[in-house]
């Protein structure tokens, strides 16, 4: 009663599936996030998506101050962050794995298939050397089938839940990382130590705030 939904999209027809359930705001996945990314960028997903009259939240790509007021400049309300809060002192991941954030670039980070059935933004490991990016054959085939989908993504995620458990909560090192992969998006890039959650967020909204004053004054007088 009285919440506000926020519905994660990758593409138009998904948002105008939420705009007629009622959902308020969209949160637009673009090809960077972490997790389960979409295929479009942050500039296609406003194009595609600026026009529905409800508030857009980026989603993905944004791990440091200049990118977050660059997403709000671009014309997003807000920004949507995974990977930036893993890399905190609050977040109870691993410290392997706040580290592997770290010390990634964005070239580390590659979509595999091969956990849930769609494409899975992680950082690149010899675990996910092994498994590889793409689907098998009969998985592919499976996934293309209007059932089989379903029980090929059920496969995949109760075989990737407790791999992921483990290398989040007990840390890889003491296996030499090679059953581990860590999910994580392109905003890896602006990620350079893990900090509290409050330091960010200051960090972010006072530079918010000066580019909004920078903006003012370099208004041109009427
Ligand atoms: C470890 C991890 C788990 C995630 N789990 C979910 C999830 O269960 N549901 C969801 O809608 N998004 C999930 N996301 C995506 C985030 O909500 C967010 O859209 C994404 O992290 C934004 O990209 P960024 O990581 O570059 O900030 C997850 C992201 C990460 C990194």
């Amino acid at each position: 009663m009285g919440g506000i939904v926020y519905h994660d999209v990758t593409e138009r027809k998904w948002a105008e599936k939420g705009l007629a359930g009622g959902v308020h705001g969209l949160i637009a996945v673009n090809d960077r996030a972490g997790g389960h990314a979409g295929p479009k960028s942050t500039a296609q997903l406003l194009d595609e998506l600026g026009d529905l009259g409800v508030p857009l939240v980026c989603a993905g790509g944004v791990g440091d101050a200049a990118g977050f007021v660059a997403a709000l400049r671009m014309g997003y309300a807000g920004v949507q962050m995974g990977t930036r809060f893993i890399a905190t002192d609050e977040c109870g991941a691993h410290a392997d794995y706040k580290q592997a954030i770290v010390a990634a670039t964005e070239a580390d980070i590659v979509h595999t298939e091969r956990v849930t059935g769609v494409p899975l933004a992680v950082i690149r490991t010899p675990y996910v050397e092994r498994i590889g990016l793409k689907a098998g054959p009969i998985a592919r085939w499976m996934l293309r089938g209007r059932r089989t989908k379903h029980w090929m993504r059920t496969i995949y995620a109760l075989r990737s839940a407790w791999q992921l458990k483990r290398a989040s909560l007990a840390g890889g090192a003491r296996e030499a990382t090679s059953k581990d992969y860590w999910q994580a998006g392109k905003s890896v890039a602006g990620i350079d130590r893990v900090e509290p959650a409050g330091a960010i967020v200051r960090r972010f909204a006072a530079a918010a705030l000066s580019a909004s004053g920078t903006a003012k004054t370099a208004r041109p007088r009427e």
